[in-house]
């Protein structure tokens, strides 16, 4: 994202107005003072608390939290990923993108060829199928309908050792890129052979579509059931999703999507009319998989074998989504009876007995206790020491919000410990810190200030710089805003929003953005002013102290002693 040129991101949001185009995808009714308000795209609602603001050029839901910029709203409404919505507001505002970084151009023109290159193979096995009787056999067997092959363009990997290599590797350089893109392996004694043979293939797409690599899976019995594509430059397994790209063509969320372990899970799940099934490619859930998956629902249902596997994975998922956790999304475990998968169960049970798992899976709360009741107990008092100090433990990477005050309230309950001492101390997280735990520290006249300047930026136009240096908490970051603002005075919250989009305040911003204040709009000058006025003097009265400090231990220099003079001087008048 770097490589577009910042300018022309900043100049596209100030060209966009955010209710034209929020217009263009859901009626808008205008309701009190500057905001806009309609049912949120962004969740299920009955009542609109939906909001969009034309002077801050932001929108904010108050019943999921949804929030951003014009950008933010087509990345959240298409799925895109911040270049794509770049590229396609500029569309929108007859702008075109200048042009990037020549060897990153380069990098993603190899990569598409790569990629065509896979979309050609795919085809080949595709095609191959019919012409295998075994593999037509095998795939009718485990009940797998002419339309599913279609749709998920199953292939055939025929047997021999050089069908890929002498039909799509005429030339050396067609074999660099079979190489590269893991089609072929090179011999040691020279020459190359095809990595697939005699499997059934699963081509891989990308949440864009494109081809990325194959799981191919050996018909019957044999070692290894599954050979998967290498890690290439378009395919890292710990990022991408089994069928993500079929959801991307639905515009808006999903009500829940399910996270499965395998090919034919996703598959025998879409056959028995579970069509919001996704699958990890044989790696452990990353953050990368997750934080795609946010980008389309805020429900996500982990389903896991029954085993000690399946436990083990449930594991690991939790703790790889607590750090992610917000309030408004709900995570649940489904753990299947033992011996099954989706893909074996559902065929057994059909689609409502299994719908009517899904429904009753464990929230993630329960099964959060569950892992803690598994290691501990708490009978004697050693015991509840020891269960809180892991449930603590446990606690850390979840962000401060609703959902770990209830955790603990609940963690309280078990251990018939205060709430208010459990609280106490490092039990805080280390992680993001969102709106809380960054705005809480500071001083009212602080906050009011940050709050004004984020919904207003022309009031850094107020302010006199240089600002002085300060030890006040929130003043680094106040004259940051302020040297950003001053440098285009007429933005937006939004262009804000944008300018300070991979600065690690930006989550701050966001929620400066989205306080209600109760100050009439021709108020926020004066507020502003005193606001700054009393962070001033109070920056004046700490240097001050400290100089009086030192004073008393006779260390004062020259310059020192004029700066106390003048300074006190000052606060008298
Ligand atoms: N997997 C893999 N390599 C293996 C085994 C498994 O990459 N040697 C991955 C595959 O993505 C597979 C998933 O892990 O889809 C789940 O594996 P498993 O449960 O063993 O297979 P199933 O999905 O049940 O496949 P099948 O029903 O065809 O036996
Ligand atoms: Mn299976």
């Amino acid at each position: 994202m770097a490589t577009i040129p910042r300018d022309f991101i900043e100049l596209l949001v100030e060209k966009i107005n955010i209710v034209d185009l929020i217009q263009t995808y859901l009626p808008l009714r205008k309701k009190s003072g500057s905001n806009y308000f309609a049912c949120c795209p962004f969740h299920q609602e009955k009542s609109a608390s939906f909001s969009v603001s034309e002077p801050k050029q932001f929108y904010y839901c108050f019943g999921c939290g949804a929030h951003g910029n014009a950008i933010d709203f087509v990345m959240q409404h298409h799925h895109l990923t911040f270049p794509e919505a770049i590229e396609m507001l500029a569309k929108l505002a007859g702008m075109s993108v200048p042009d990037q970084d020549p060897t990153l151009v380069k990098k993603e023109k190899r990569s598409s060829e790569l990629s065509s290159l896979l979309a050609e193979v795919a085809a080949y096995y595709h095609a191959t199928l019919t012409k295998s009787t075994k593999a037509m056999q095998y795939l009718r067997h485990r009940g797998i309908t002419d339309t599913t092959q279609k749709q998920f363009l199953i292939g055939y990997a025929p047997p021999g050792w050089q069908q890929i290599v002498d039909r799509f590797g005429k030339t050396d350089a067609d074999k660099q890129t079979l190489l590269e893109a893991g089609l072929i392996i090179k011999k040691e004694g020279g020459g190359y052979y095809d990595r697939f043979r005699d499997r059934i293939i699963f081509p891989i797409q990308n949440d864009r579509g494109k081809f990325i690599g194959f799981g191919g899976r050996i018909i019957d019995q044999g070692e290894p059931k599954y050979l998967n594509s290498p890690e290439t430059p378009l395919f890292q397994k710990g990022h991408e999703l089994y069928s993500l790209h079929v959801l991307r063509e639905t515009a808006g969320t999903f009500d829940r999507l399910l996270l499965v372990e395998g090919y034919m899970d996703v598959i025998g799940l879409k056959e028995n009319g579970i069509h919001y099934a996704l699958a990890t490619l044989g790696t452990a859930t990353t953050p990368h998989h997750l934080k795609k998956l946010l980008r389309y629902t805020t429900h996500i249902v982990f389903c896991f074998d029954g085993d000690a596997a399946g436990r083990k994975a449930a594991e690991r998922a939790l703790s790889v989504i607590l750090p992610l956790m917000q309030d408004h999304l709900q995570i649940s475990f489904l753990f299947l009876p033992e011996g099954e998968d989706p893909d074996s169960l559902i065929r057994k049970e059909g689609k409502a007995t299994f719908e009517a798992r899904i429904a009753k899976a464990s929230p993630l709360s329960h099964f959060f206790f569950q892992l803690i009741d598994e290691t501990n107990h708490r009978n004697t008092m050693e015991e509840r020491a020891r269960y809180v100090a892991h449930a603590r433990l446990a606690l850390k990477p979840l962000p401060d919000g609703m959902l770990k005050d209830l955790l603990l309230d609940e963690l309280s309950k078990r251990t018939r410990i205060d709430l208010a001492t459990l609280k106490k101390d490092h039990i805080t997280t280390t992680q993001q810190p969102a709106y809380k735990k960054t705005v809480l520290p500071f001083s009212k006249p602080m906050r009011l200030a940050l709050t004004l300047l984020v919904q207003k930026p022309a009031l850094a136009e107020l302010v006199n710089t240089p600002l002085p240096t300060s030890s006040l908490p929130g003043w680094d970051f106040l004259t940051q805003l302020v040297k950003s603002i001053k440098q285009n005075i007429s933005m937006t919250t939004g262009g804000l929003i944008e300018s300070m989009r991979d600065h690690e305040a930006s989550t701050l911003i966001a929620a400066l953005a989205q306080e209600t204040l109760v100050i009439p709009h021709h108020g926020f000058e004066t507020e502003f002013s005193g606001a700054l006025r009393q962070l001033l003097a109070k920056t004046q009265e700490t240097v001050i102290q400290a100089l009086l400090a030192k004073a008393t231990q006779g260390e004062l220099s020259e310059p020192e002693k004029q700066e106390l003079a003048t300074l006190i001087t000052k606060k008298k008048s």
